[in-house]
């Protein structure tokens, strides 16, 4: 317990500064509400970057948390739990893919996709040299694997790449078409819409055309829906609006509705690829993430909650356009998928320095690339509380200089 210039003092002396939050410290929080220590309110529409899908404080998954703390936390993979087990049954059957492995983040996720592309090829040509194509643009995590796969240059400066991974132009499926059929590919990665890059959806096609290109070439096909997944867009992965089955997805944010954990989902084809003691986790599918996931699965289900990303999705987009309109020399367009949407600013405007006027007027959104001012709220969030965002934004907007 402290005051923001007391926890902000301690903030600045004893964390590790590679991140730079906001001048104020939170504690709290209920449905898109949050709290800080001062009591001050805050409308949450960026849940944690496409986090706390079912919102903060869920009575449901709070008490669920609560019950599993008492009975078991955690086991190791050395033995089953069993809301692991159920955990693997319910997202395998939501998803419509055949076998979970868990880890704890989106860069994991992406760490074992990666690698279970890379120790497929090796099982089936011997050796692991080949391509792997990711997207400019893309996001994929900060590990060495995830972040190689990131396109883009400036989370790669001073770290190097994991080899063997080249990168195209996003959405240009004849870029992909071209490339050397004497080249192995090994696997192409690709977000179906890209989060972090700027909120890009893919376009029309691309995806089925990526799946049409990977089963002519050998490749598996890997969707990262850290950010997508779990009911964001309208559908309970964006990929099933596609009209495809990837080979392997990962999963993260969402699934554990604030709670730790991601997954891999594969195919049963890849099922005996990464065999005991080729990859794996000490924390992955512990027992009382496996609760949150559970959890967050059921209240997807009971409150509808990909009806309602799609239905509010669309009113955002109208209340955006609105903007758009009414201040076309600020404003360039709004794009997006249900509940996850950009406001693109007129070349010039930079979305972060945009950020901290909304959080004065006591909403938190987050950016997106340079321009993007990028709206991922709680799934659970109401029509009124987006308007509240999209007002501030207006009358910030007036204020704003290139
Ligand atoms: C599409 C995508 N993949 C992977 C990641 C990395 O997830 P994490 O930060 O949990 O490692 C992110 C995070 O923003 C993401 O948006």
């Amino acid at each position: 317990m402290g005051s923001t210039t007391d926890l902000l003092a301690l903030a600045h002396k004893h964390l590790y500064g590679n991140y730079k939050p906001a001048p104020f410290v939170l504690r709290s929080g209920k449905g898109a509400e949050l709290f800080d220590v001062d009591g001050k309110r805050y409308v949450d529409l960026c849940a944690g970057v496409a986090v706390c899908a079912v919102g903060h404080a869920h009575p449901k998954l709070a008490a669920r948390l609560a019950e599993q703390a008492g009975k078991l936390l955690h086991v190791s993979n050395y033995f089953f739990n069993e809301e692991n087990i159920l955990l693997a049954q319910e997202l395998t059957y939501a998803s419509c893919m055949d076998r979970g492995l868990f880890c704890n983040s989106g860069a994991e996720a992406n760490e074992a996709i990666f690698k279970l592309a890379r120790r497929a090829a090796w099982m089936k040509r011997g050796t692991t040299e080949g391509v792997i194509v990711a997207f400019h643009n893309a996001f994929h995590g900060r590990t060495m694997g995830a972040l190689s796969m990131t396109g883009t240059p400036k989370y790669r400066e001073g770290f190097g790449a994991v080899e063997g991974v080249v990168h195209l132009p996003f959405g240009d499926l004849a870029a992909v078409q071209a490339l050397p059929t004497d080249k192995h590919i090994i696997a192409v990665v690709v977000e179906p819409v890209q989060g972090e890059g700027g909120v890009y959806p893919a376009p029309e096609g691309f995806l089925a055309g990526l799946r049409a290109f990977c089963n002519e070439r050998g490749a598996l096909l890997l969707v990262d829906e850290v950010q997508t997944g779990i009911a964001r867009t309208g559908s309970f992965l964006a990929f099933h609006e596609a009209g495809i089955r990837p080979d392997a997805v990962a999963l993260a944010k969402g699934l554990g509705g604030g709670f730790p954990i991601g997954a891999m989902l594969t195919t049963e084809e890849y099922a005996g690829v990464l065999t005991p003691g080729t990859h794996g986790s000490t924390y992955g599918g512990n027992a009382l993430a496996s609760v949150a996931a559970r959890t967050v699965l059921e209240i997807v289900r009971e409150e509808k909650l990909a009806a309602r990303a799609k239905d509010l999705g669309a009113k955002l987009s109208a209340m955006l356009n609105d903007l758009v309109q009414a201040f076309p020399d600020h404003c360039e367009l709004e794009r997006g998928r249900g509940l996850l949407r950009g406001l693109v600013l007129r070349e010039g405007f930079v979305a972060r320095d945009v950020l901290p006027k909304l959080q004065e007027k006591g909403i938190l959104l987050t950016a997106a690339g340079d321009r993007v001012i990028r709206f991922s709220p709680p799934l659970v969030v109401t029509e009124s509380e987006l308007a509240e965002g999209v007002e501030a934004i207006r009358a910030v907007l007036p204020t704003l200089t290139k």
